[in-house]
């Protein structure tokens, strides 16, 4: 994955780019995946398709096999041919990939783990940037049962079942359960990521507040989709947020498809 240079808050507070995802046109050439019909874009057997797809890889002994990098190369493969996936793809990838081993986060919280895409990356993520050091774990939290026993699949084929735990069930129930039984710890998370639905963003930050997951200082909290489809609500409450020192937008490309969208990146002061 090719290096990018440090994701830095503007000076200014604010987004970084302006032009609608809509001017853009697709490389069918480049992704076959895209002529397909778009009405419905997962949850459909296309993710059980991408275990087997996986799994009758010609290279599955030779390089997928503990490889996260592989497999997420793998998958990448699969939404640009055969099926589009909804996942955070390659370019988000890098960009998040980079911010990771900048940041060094030992305890992460994912909200939306779908098939598990970006929860591989981020805990090779974590293990490539505290190496040696102090335990790491990530948290993902996924609401279908079914799409999160795919993820478990695949986070175990690459190796990273001791790191990675995927807890199924709706992300305000399971924030409160981890609460509630003392599994996280006020103060205790380094970086949280929300990809499940783009309204329940800001309800579900203002739970993890309200929990004590996001009191330590320097905590980031990273939410995607915030242009294509959007969280206006969301980037209005982090930008306005007294707990929050800065918040800002990374441009980034949905794929395949090179989609134009923003992360928005806040940092607990
Ligand atoms: C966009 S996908 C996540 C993609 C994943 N982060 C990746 O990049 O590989 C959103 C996922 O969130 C799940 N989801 C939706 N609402 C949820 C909720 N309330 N709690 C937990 N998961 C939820 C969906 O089932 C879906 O699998």
């Amino acid at each position: 994955m090719a290096s990018e240079p440090t994701i830095e808050p503007p000076s200014e507070q604010g987004t970084s780019h302006e032009k609608s995802p809509e001017q853009q046109s697709i490389d069918f050439a480049k992704y076959p995946s895209l002529q397909k019909n778009m009405d419905v874009e997962s949850h459909d057997g296309r993710e059980d398709k991408l275990l087997r797809y996986i799994y009758g890889h010609p290279k599955l002994d030779s390089e997928l096999r503990g490889s996260p990098t592989a497999i997420l190369a793998v998958m990448d493969e699969f939404a640009a041919q055969e099926d589009f996936l909804i996942n955070i793809g390659s370019n988000k990838a890098t960009i998040l990939t980079n911010f990771i081993h900048e940041h060094k986060p030992r305890v992460f919280l994912e909200l939306g783990t779908y098939v598990g895409y970006s929860t591989i990356l981020f805990a090779n993520a974590m293990r490539e940037a505290n190496h040696g050091g102090e335990k790491i774990h990530l948290y993902s939290l996924e609401l279908d049962p079914l799409i999160a026993s795919i993820a478990m699949n695949l986070v175990n084929l690459a190796g990273l079942s001791d790191i990675v735990e995927i807890i199924v069930g709706s992300s305000a129930h399971t924030l409160r359960r981890l609460h509630d039984q003392g599994i996280l710890e006020q103060g205790s998370v380094d970086m949280i990521f929300l990809d499940h639905a783009e309204e329940l963003y800001k309800p579900d930050l203002e739970l993890c507040e309200k929990l004590g997951f996001v009191d330590k200082k320097g905590c980031h909290i990273i939410a995607d989709n915030v242009v294509r489809p959007g969280a206006p609500e969301y980037r209005e409450y982090v930008r306005g947020n007294p707990r929050i020192g800065k918040s800002w937008g990374v441009p980034a490309l949905i794929m395949p498809g090179e989609f134009e969208d923003e992360i928005e990146i806040s940092r607990v002061a």
